[in-house]
């Protein structure tokens, strides 16, 4: 296990550390894109329908090097569908914090933030070349439920 590395909910002075590790996740997202969303997340005033929780790993140093997306979805491929579900939107550790249970430790406090909402499931996603991450999610008890090409058509 990481010696001495906390998860605790994000904080608005969280914001400044939040945007290498976001931008490493999501490198197509433009600055200006991570900086508003994390103000959302971080303040709660984002353009989300349902419940959002940002979960932060910290070193005993107070360095951030790892965080959690998470937010309640109605349904969830594989998942009951008459029951919301706790979604994980975005996972990430720093590349010298992997495997020492840190993304664990991240997935188990977004768990109970979703059961204490009532969700009885989680559910995730990847992209399909991520093995790294199938792996990580399988190693923490997801089964794998279906692979996918998603489409989207303006209107
Ligand atoms: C996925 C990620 C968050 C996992 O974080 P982590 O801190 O390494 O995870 P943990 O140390 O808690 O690992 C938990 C379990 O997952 C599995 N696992 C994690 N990394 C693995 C790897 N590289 N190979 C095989 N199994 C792995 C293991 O079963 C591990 O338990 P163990 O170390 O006791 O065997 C991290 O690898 C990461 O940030 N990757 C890049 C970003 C990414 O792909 N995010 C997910 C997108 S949805």
């Amino acid at each position: 296990m990481a010696p001495g590395i906390v998860v605790r909910q994000g904080c608005p002075e969280d914001g400044q550390a939040l945007v290498p590790l976001r931008m490493a996740l999501w490198p197509d997202c433009s600055l200006e894109e991570h900086r508003n969303e994390i103000e959302g997340q971080l303040s709660g005033a984002g353009p989300y329908p349902f419940p959002t929780a940002l979960f932060v790993a910290v070193t005993a140093a107070g360095e951030v090097v790892g965080f959690l997306e998470a937010d309640l979805r109605s349904h969830a491929d594989g998942c009951d569908a008459t029951c919301p579900v706790g979604y994980i939107e975005g996972w990430f550790v720093a590349e010298g914090y992997r495997r020492q249970g840190v993304g664990g430790m991240l997935i188990a406090a977004a768990e109970q933030w979703a059961r204490e909402l009532g969700c009885l499931e989680m559910a995730s996603d990847t992209w399909l070349e991520n093995e790294v991450s199938i792996r990580a999610h399988v190693g923490l008890g997801f089964e794998e439920v279906d692979r996918v090409v998603n489409f989207r058509k303006k209107l």
